[in-house]
């Protein structure tokens, strides 16, 4: 098969959303540290009517609705997700209720976890599918589905929820270079989620920063080694038309792409102008954990790699900024970001992404983006997720509500035999809902 990728998508995230300015006055942050500090803007939250069920329940039924594919054509379902509502049975049996109605229970796949880096875990298994010869000729479809909760305290505030669902196959306008992927797979504890009864993780945030750069670092290298064994020469960031990163908060991600940078000027790429040279010069002979910890390199490299960051990541911050972590949806909501702003230019151009769960798994890979053809197009694309009216029709709750919402959420986690408010005043048409959890734990949902 050629050019398997990803033929279609879809995004929902909750219309139940906090700015961080509101959230920063609430915690007593000082002014700027979540804005400025983080780089973000706002975050979305499920109310106790939704969580990552409905919402893929939603993602996967107007995807299919929106590109008109009939379910029976889907042969493989893959999920991704860290946020945990039954340890044994799968999102992607709550999914089933979709096809099944249809007559197709034929799909194989079931739920990927480790951290942010499930999404990417039931995307290769579904490009590999396909490339594979248990391929049926039919499509693969990854689901990535998180609600990213985190106790009071510094963290909270990179929260964020969503579920993003995507179509794949072949002759894709995101079509995969599957031979130059860098992984790096290691075993750390900077974050994780070890005590059952609760949603929260337990975090080290100092830690999961250095092991998110390193890995970095790490995929990189790699994936500069594959390319140049692959195609004969050196590879620099200035053959990434667009970079786009996991991204738990924004100065994250503009950390990481100066990184980059520093990576290249270590690597002696032609591409590095000589001002930045000059500028990079006195942090050459650091070693690799100095670096991580030297707060002048970190200025020193996202001074002279701004302008690249503006033409090559900045398209690709909007919903990551707007709505938060969304765990393994993350990565993907910042490629939609990037159709969303510049669908147009696209075709011909090379996007590299990188994707990073905790405890740790990470990969670096490209996409190869082609125009397309109806209803698969690069436009189309854009048009069917409509990022703009959906970020424009959220609502925004005060702290108190949001605080408020955190704590009816910490009780409603694990717990059973209760009717939700069934209020879905603030959800779009044909969204999923959550109406009860039974005695038995099973789970009800309605559609609006
Ligand atoms: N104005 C502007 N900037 C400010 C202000 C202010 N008033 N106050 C603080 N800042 C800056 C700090 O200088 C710092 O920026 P820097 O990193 O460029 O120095 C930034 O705001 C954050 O402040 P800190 O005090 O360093 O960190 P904090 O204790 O707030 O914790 C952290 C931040 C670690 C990211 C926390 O939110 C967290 O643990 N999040 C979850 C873990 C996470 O997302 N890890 C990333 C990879 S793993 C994953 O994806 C889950």
């Amino acid at each position: 098969q050629k050019n398997v990728g990803i033929l279609a998508m879809d995004i929902y995230f909750p219309p139940t959303c906090i700015q961080q300015e509101a959230l920063e006055a609430h915690d007593g942050a000082s002014k700027g540290k979540y804005t400025i500090g983080l780089g973000q803007d706002c975050l979305a939250f499920c109310t106790e009517v939704e969580d990552v069920i409905s919402m893929s329940l939603t993602a996967v039924t107007t995807l299919l609705e929106k590109y008109g594919v009939d379910p029976k054509q889907i042969g493989r379902l893959e999920v991704g997700s860290e946020t945990v509502i039954d340890k044994s049975k799968s999102i992607k049996t709550f999914l089933m209720q979709i096809f099944e109605e249809c007559g197709n229970t034929d799909i194989e796949g079931v739920d990927s976890t480790n951290a942010c880096y499930g999404g990417t875990a039931a995307l290769f298994n579904c490009v590999n599918w396909v490339e594979s010869s248990s391929w049926d000729g039919r499509y693969g479809l990854v689901v990535c589905t998180d609600s990213a909760v985190y106790a009071e305290g510094p963290a909270r505030p990179t929260g964020g929820a969503a579920a993003i669902a995507m179509l794949i196959g072949p002759d894709a306008p995101i079509a995969f270079e599957s031979k130059f992927r860098g992984s790096h797979m290691s075993h750390v504890y900077d974050f994780y989620k070890p005590n059952l009864a609760s949603e929260y993780p337990v975090v080290d945030g100092k830690l999961s920063q250095t092991c998110y750069l390193m890995a970095l670092d790490s995929c990189y290298k790699r994936f500069c080694n594959k390319f140049e064994k692959l195609e004969g020469k050196q590879f620099s960031i200035s053959d990434a038309d667009y970079v786009v990163f996991h991204s738990p908060y924004n100065k994250l991600v503009q950390k990481s792409f100066a990184r980059l940078y520093f990576n290249d000027y270590l690597r002696n790429a032609s591409s590095v102008e000589e001002i930045a040279k000059e500028k990079l010069g006195p942090f050459s002979a650091l070693s690799g954990d100095e670096s991580y910890q030297s707060r002048d390199l970190e200025k020193a490299t996202q001074q002279v790699a701004k302008h690249l960051y503006d033409a090559k990541v900045k398209p690709t911050t909007l919903l990551p900024k707007q709505v938060g972590n969304m765990y393994t949806a993350s990565l993907y909501a910042a490629f939609a970001s990037l159709l969303h702003n510049k669908n147009s230019t696209l075709a011909g151009q090379r996007a590299m992404m990188f994707s990073y769960g905790s405890g740790l798994s990470s990969t670096m890979f490209s996409f190869q983006l082609r125009e397309g053809q109806h209803p698969f197009s690069l436009s189309n694309i854009a048009t069917v997720m409509n990022v703009a009216g959906k970020l424009k029709s959220r609502h925004e709750f005060p702290a108190e509500k949001f605080v408020e919402t955190m704590k009816l959420m910490e009780h409603r986690y694990g717990a059973k035999d209760f009717v939700t408010s069934k209020d879905c005043s603030l959800l779009a048409p044909g969204t999923y809902y959550l109406t009860e959890v039974d005695s038995m734990f099973r789970r009800f949902y309605a559609k609006k």
